[in-house]
C-alpha cells in the first residue's frame, strides 16, 4: 500500500509499505524528513508523531493503552495524533494520508 505523508511545510512523500510493517518503518525507510523514530518501535520515545488525515479519522482507530501514554509526551498532540509505529500498514490504509507536525520535540 502507498501512503503520503505530508510535512509540515506542505512537501508531500509517498511511501510505499509492506503490510504488516509500521508505518514508521516505511517512513524511516524512504527517509521521509520529520519521523524520527528514536526508540525503534517500542512505543517509548514519541519522536514518530503524525496526524491523521480528517478524511481518514474514521478509518483510523484514534490511539489508545501505551501509545495514548506515551503521546502525553508529543508535541503539539491532536484529537488525530497516532505514533506511527503503532499503525500497522494494512490493504484498508492504501491511500492513507497522515501530516506531520513541525517538529518531533
Ligand atoms: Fe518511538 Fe514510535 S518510534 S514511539
Amino acid at each position: 500500500p502507498t501512503l503520503t505523508l505530508v510535512e509540515h511545510n506542505g512537501t508531500e512523500h509517498q511511501v510505499t509499505g509492506e503490510i504488516g510493517q509500521s508505518v514508521m518503518q516505511a517512513a524511516m525507510f524512504a527517509s521521509v524528513p520529520g519521523i524520527q523514530g528514536d526508540c525503534g518501535g517500542a512505543c517509548s520515545c514519541a519522536t514518530c508523531h503524525a496526524y491523521v488525515d480528517d478524511q481518514w479519522q474514521a478509518q483510523v482507530a484514534e490511539a489508545e493503552g501505551a501509545e495514548a501514554d506515551m503521546l502525553e509526551y508529543a508535541s503539539e498532540r491532536r484529537a488525530s495524533s497516532r505514533l506511527t509505529c503503532q499503525l500497522v500498514i494494512s490493504e484498508a490504509l492504501e491511500g492513507l494520508v497522515l501530516h506531520l507536525p513541525e517538529s518531533q520535540y
